[in-house]
């Protein structure tokens, strides 16, 4: 029996230092290790042989088939390197042929239409800020007129980070607002794009974590007509033709008058699902800046004036490219994310 294994093993080393290709090493493998291979016939006989002879042949079998598979896998590499290195002598070779491109990732939805409003916004002399997501309560709310017991904080349900409740997951990008106002000398125009957070069950439009921007003037005699034609801008180039507006009032306590502004749908002549068949869809929350807001950030509400916005980056984006589940945005899917 021993015999016979020295044999396997001598014919399959042989075959494979002879082995010119893949093919040769895929027949070797076939051959020997394969269900209908030598070493496979020779395993299944152990059950009939002399008991004393089993554990021999069972033993030495599964340790050539063993020596078998490295060999294999030694003379691939060599094979494939001798391969290459036949390439590269070869009169055709052209070293200067750049290297197959790396497969490359893709920007996120959010990031390519934040991007988008970031430049529109730039363009009508805006600056870009950014402000922390994790916020004092004083910025987050009361600077903005929402003192500890006011009944506007049950509008959104906040992440508290601290026993005392002075650090929040900032619910809203306002913030940035008074943190704008103490840096920079009026007259200014900023918007601040980021992440906010709430504490909402997530369903196909609501998520803990989602995006808005904000966006803040000050200057001397700001009037609502600023805010609407500033806005009718952003929407014009934004969808690439005039969007038609319209100002509810509405309710924020940093702004005095408040409004919702709803746009006209632009997808639509008759109505449809995404405006819900009122030929209308909210857009954001703005208004003339709360003089007790523009204090708090250290500007005199009797020499500036101010108009302010916030408005959902996600459902933006939903709108521009058809999307119907706020989910996918940080469901890392892969499938979705390669779409853009
Ligand atoms: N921060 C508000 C929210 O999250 C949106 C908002 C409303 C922002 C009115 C503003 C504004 O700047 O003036 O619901």
């Amino acid at each position: 029996m021993e015999e016979r294994l020295n044999q396997l093993r001598a014919s399959a080393m042989e075959r494979l230092a002879a082995a010119t290709s893949p093919e040769d090493l895929r027949a070797v493998d076939r051959d020997f290790v394969g269900k209908q291979g030598s070493l496979s016939e020779l395993l299944a006989s152990v059950p009939s042989l002399d008991p004393k002879d089993r554990p021999i042949v069972g033993k030495g079998a599964n340790l050539l088939k063993r020596d078998i598979l490295a060999e294999i896998d030694k003379r691939k590499g060599e094979l494939e390197a001798a391969e290459i290195d036949a390439q590269r002598s070869g009169s055709d070779f052209d070293g200067t042929l750049p290297a197959a491109a790396a497969t490359r990732g893709s920007l996120h939805p959010l990031t390519l239409v934040r991007r988008e409003v970031e430049s529109i916004f730039v363009s009508m002399g805006y600056e870009v800020l950014d402000g922390p997501e994790v916020e004092l309560d004083y910025y987050n709310f009361q600077a903005l007129n929402i003192p500890a017991d006011h009944p506007a904080r049950e509008m959104q349900d906040t992440f508290y980070c601290d026993r005392e409740g002075k650090l929040v997951m900032r619910t809203q990008t306002s913030p940035v607002q008074i943190r704008a106002m103490e840096r920079l000398k009026p007259p200014f125009r900023v918007i601040c794009p980021g992440r906010v957070f709430r504490n909402e069950e997530p369903d196909a439009t609501h998520e803990h974590t989602f995006h808005q921007v904000e966006g803040l003037v000050v200057g001397e005699d700001i009037t609502v007509g600023h805010l609407s034609g500033v806005l009718k801008g952003f929407l014009r180039q934004l969808f690439q033709k005039d969007i038609e507006v319209r100002l509810r009032p509405g309710y924020f306590p940093f702004v005095e008058p408040g409004f919702e502004l709803d746009v006209r749908c632009p997808f639509c002549t008759e109505g449809c699902r995404t405006c819900k068949n009122t030929r209308w869809i909210e857009f954001c929350g703005c208004g003339i800046v709360h003089p007790k807001v523009l204090s708090a950030g250290g500007i005199d509400p009797e020499s500036w004036t101010g108009f302010a916005f916030g408005f959902g980056l996600d459902r933006l984006v939903m709108l521009r490219y058809g999307i119907d589940d706020l989910r996918h945005f940080m469901g890392g899917d892969l499938r979705f994310l390669e779409q853009f």
